[in-house]
């Protein structure tokens, strides 16, 4: 079945292999909207928070999961096509359970080490990750092309979409979720090595906040929060969150850029707060907000108040400003104990999920796919050069009275996440 014709590019939405992810960056309503553009392949998913049926009825054809790595065989015969998802793909040698459209069974398939065909996701890769050389080696190999979802910007370098809202407001709910629970703990049993958190994902916002709101109103007295980055995407949706929980103004401290201009480590993130939530985007090296010396100094003197770290930004390269946490989170086990209780000197857990927007799947997904779909109009248009001077020069080129300027910023958007692959690409080639 050869679906693209010249005229319309195929877009394959595929499956998600990351446990508990159920969002999507393209709702059904936007992926109908866009079919005069593009030709749709949706892999089924029953974990996916928008039905197969949606799709279907938005203009989508339906197929099995898996079907991605055919996608140049099967579907996308005049390679014009791209390969939609939001998260990483399965290790190599990986064995993906991929469900079969319309029936209810799994068949195994394994995943090979080279990437191939064109990818528009979430890779990871880009920050010198612990792993972005074989991230790329894979996209190498299989003579791929990755548009990663993380570096479609604007000219002004604002990102096209976020989750960033959704991943702040959840964030501030598993810190007091995780506040809550800890201080029951320490009541009930004070030896406890660790706190059991279970976290669920809520169909919509007003469901995590009631459950928040009435674990608060066990606590004798409600926590302080800081936000770091409060003047962002997430740090914004965590200052929401906790005014939507009902913590009074006073009670939720908001830093951004000016609070921080001096440089760290800052002595008052362990002082004043109980929660502290960190939203910040780096994109650089800076000198640490907490590090091992401080927290060590402070427990000495019996000083610490902060008892949840909740780092939304999980920047976990070398640029890391919280290097007292260096590991990623789950669902599952969402708090790692950082500093067991000692008397007079409070428990620190630390929570770094990934992919706190997976809580508040449909809101989240929602949000993303309205910010991307009108860019993502565009891609079919995107010149398909590999050369990268010639790619950086049209990322650049804007002319005051060309009346198609302001839609062709969408185009800079794609020339210039085209120009970062192929100078990601080089990079790994000089680091090998
Ligand atoms: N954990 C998750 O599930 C998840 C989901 C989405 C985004 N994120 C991450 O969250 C981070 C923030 O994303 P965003 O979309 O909100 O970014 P953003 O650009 O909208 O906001 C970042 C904010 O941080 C502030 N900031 C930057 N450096 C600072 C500093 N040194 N001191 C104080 N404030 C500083 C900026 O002024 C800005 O207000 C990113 O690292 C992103 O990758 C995580």
């Amino acid at each position: 079945m050869t679906l693209s014709t010249s005229t319309k590019p195929l877009i394959l939405l595929r499956a998600e292999y990351k446990p508990n992810e159920h969002r999507t960056p393209l709702t059904p309503s936007h992926l109908s909207s866009l079919t005069h553009k593009y030709n749709f392949i949706v892999e089924t998913s029953q974990e996916r928070i928008f039905s197969d049926k949606e799709y279907e009825n938005a203009g989508a054809k339906i197929v099995n999961q898996g079907e991605w790595l055919h996608f140049c065989e099967r579907y996308d015969k005049d390679g014009t096509g791209y390969v939609l998802g939001l998260k990483e793909l399965p290790e190599p040698k990986e064995v993906m359970q991929c469900e079969i459209k319309d029936e209810s069974k799994k068949i195994p398939i394994e995943t090979p080490f080279a990437v191939r065909h064109r990818h528009i996701m979430f890779a990871h890769c880009y920050k010198y990750q612990n792993d972005w050389k074989s991230t790329m080696q894979r996209f190498k190999e299989g003579n791929a092309e990755l548009l990663d979802l993380e570096f479609l910007q604007w000219d002004n370098g604002r990102r096209v979409a976020a989750f960033g809202r959704a991943a702040g407001f959840a964030g501030m709910a598993v810190g007091m979720l995780g506040y809550v629970a800890q201080q029951q703990q320490l009541e009930k049993n004070p030896q406890a090595q660790n706190v059991n958190l279970q976290l669920d994902w809520y169909r919509n916002n007003a469901d995590l906040v009631n459950l928040v709101k009435k674990q608060l109103a066990t606590l004798k007295e409600q926590p302080v929060v800081l936000v770091l980055g409060a003047l962002g995407r997430c740090g914004g949706g965590a200052v929401q969150f906790a005014r939507e929980a009902g913590l009074p103004e006073e009670k939720v401290i908001q830093w951004d850029l000016e609070e921080t201009k001096v440089g760290g480590p800052f002595l008052e993130l362990l002082l004043k707060p109980h929660i502290l939530v960190n939203c910040i985007y780096v994109n650089g090296k800076i000198p640490p907000f907490i590090d091992q010396e401080l927290l060590s100094q402070v427990d000495s003197r019996k000083e610490r108040r902060l008892s949840v770290f909740v780092d939304v930004s999980c920047e976990m390269s070398q640029n890391n400003p919280f290097p007292i946490n260096n590991k990623i989170t789950t669902f599952p086990d969402p708090l790692r104990r950082l500093v067991q209780p000692l008397e007079g000197v409070p428990p620190l857990d630390c929570c770094a999920i990934d992919h706190l927007p997976a809580m508040i799947p449909r809101q989240s997904s929602e949000d993303f796919s309205q910010d991307l779909y009108e860019t993502l109009a565009r891609l079919g248009d995107a010149d398909t050069t590999r050369e990268l001077d010639q790619l950086e020069k049209l990322a650049k080129e804007t002319d005051e009275n060309d009346p198609e300027m302001d839609e062709k910023k969408h185009l800079r958007v794609w020339y210039r996440a085209k120009a970062l692959f192929q100078k990601k690409l080089r990079e790994l080639e000089e680091s090998q």
